[in-house]
């Protein structure tokens, strides 16, 4: 007999396969509901979450009217860093758990970062573009080492990018409001404001998480104070970006060049300015698409989803611990 339903909207993940055997084998019944699949068939998300118990959750929108639709619901098992797209808040009214997997699409994300800062800043897609069309360009780009980076949110990826980043010679500086002074003192990064490090580096990095204090933080007077011909890197979420003012900074040829794994709507719209400039580089939101991030994402998801399930209240990597306190008081109303 089922011990309950599990939703799967990670897009990557499918019938059969790792996350799906251990769900079934831990006596679940899963089903799969994808984005694509959806849009293809007219379901809705509410439709989908109907009579579900927990979710493995990719991107998809998880606001307050799909949890309320889902009356069964006990956890979210995010497949990833950033759950803005989860409505906690609602969640947590609802007793129901958010769950997320920090730390583990860390080195995927920053090997995305240091492929772009040499992108960048040798020119590859202009370069490879060229050749493809038949020219032999050789224009002079710039090294690494010797440059100073700038990491905005000196978290999980930032560090790792720090790490890699001073071992190929770069400086790093690097803001954050709740800095690790241990960190610091080991690391060799040196400390900085927001304005000193928009400054300072050749390359800015943006490793934040999307909430109402880093929503708009790199706005248009922050790339005014940007380095002549520096380079914007965000692999952090569209939203902490102001696109149009970077498009003008970008056409004016203040910025050197961006690269930019997350936008603001995703997919791109297909008028977006950002398509017109060849040092813009834009990636489908690709930082943990890797094999192994996305094994290592998926199945600590899938076990905190079976251990809440299981009974155990407090998993791991819980969002809203506050979420027991609603959950008790459904449960005595309910009683
Ligand atoms: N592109 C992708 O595929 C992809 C994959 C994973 C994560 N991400 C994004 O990367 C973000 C960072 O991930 P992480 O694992 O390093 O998270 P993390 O929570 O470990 O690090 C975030 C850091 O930002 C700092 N911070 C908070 N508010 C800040 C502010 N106003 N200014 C500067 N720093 C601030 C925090 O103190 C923390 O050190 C995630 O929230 C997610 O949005 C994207």
């Amino acid at each position: 007999m089922s011990r309950g339903r599990v939703l799967i909207t990670t897009a990557y993940l499918f019938p059969g396969g790792e996350v799906d055997r251990m769900l079934q084998s831990a006596g679940f019944e899963t089903t799969f509901s994808k984005y694509q699949d959806r849009l293809r068939t007219g379901e809705k998300l509410t439709d989908a979450v109907a009579d579900v118990d927990a979710i493995i959750a990719g991107t998809d929108a998880f606001t307050a009217e799909v949890i309320q639709a889902a009356p069964r619901l006990r956890v979210f098992g995010r497949c990833g860093v950033g759950y803005d797209n989860i409505d906690v808040a609602a969640a947590t009214a609802s007793g129901v758990a958010v769950t997320f997997t920090p730390g583990a699409n860390r080195g995927s994300v920053s090997e995305l970062v240091l492929g772009q800062m040499i992108n960048l800043a040798r020119m590859l897609p202009q370069n490879i573009a060229a050749v493809r069309a038949g020219g032999w360009e050789q224009r002079s780009g710039r090294e690494l080492a010797g440059s100073t980076l700038g990491i905005v949110g000196l978290g999980s990826i930032g560090k790792t990018v720090a790490t890699a980043a001073i071992a190929l010679g770069m400086t790093v500086v690097a803001f954050d409001p709740f800095l690790d002074e241990a960190l610091i003192e080991t690391s060799g990064v040196r400390p900085m404001s927001l304005e000193g490090l928009l400054t300072a580096a050749d390359f800015v990095s943006l490793h934040i998480f999307l909430d109402d204090s880093t929503r708009d933080l790199i706005d248009r007077k922050a790339l005014a104070l940007m380095k002549p011909g520096s380079f914007l890197i965000n692999t952090a979420r569209g939203e902490v970006v102001d696109e149009e003012a970077l498009a003008d900074a970008i056409e004016s040829g203040h910025l050197g060049g961006a690269a930019l794994d997350v936008v603001r709507q995703e997919p791109l719209p297909a008028d977006s300015r950002l398509r017109q400039f060849d040092n813009v580089i834009v990636t489908a939101h690709i930082g943990a698409a890797t094999v192994e991030a996305r094994s290592r994402s998926s199945v600590m998801a899938a076990k905190q989803v079976i251990a809440l399930l299981d009974g155990e209240p407090t998993p791991e990597h819980l969002v809203n611990a506050d979420y027991l306190t609603a959950a008790g008081a459904l449960t005595e109303r309910k009683a």
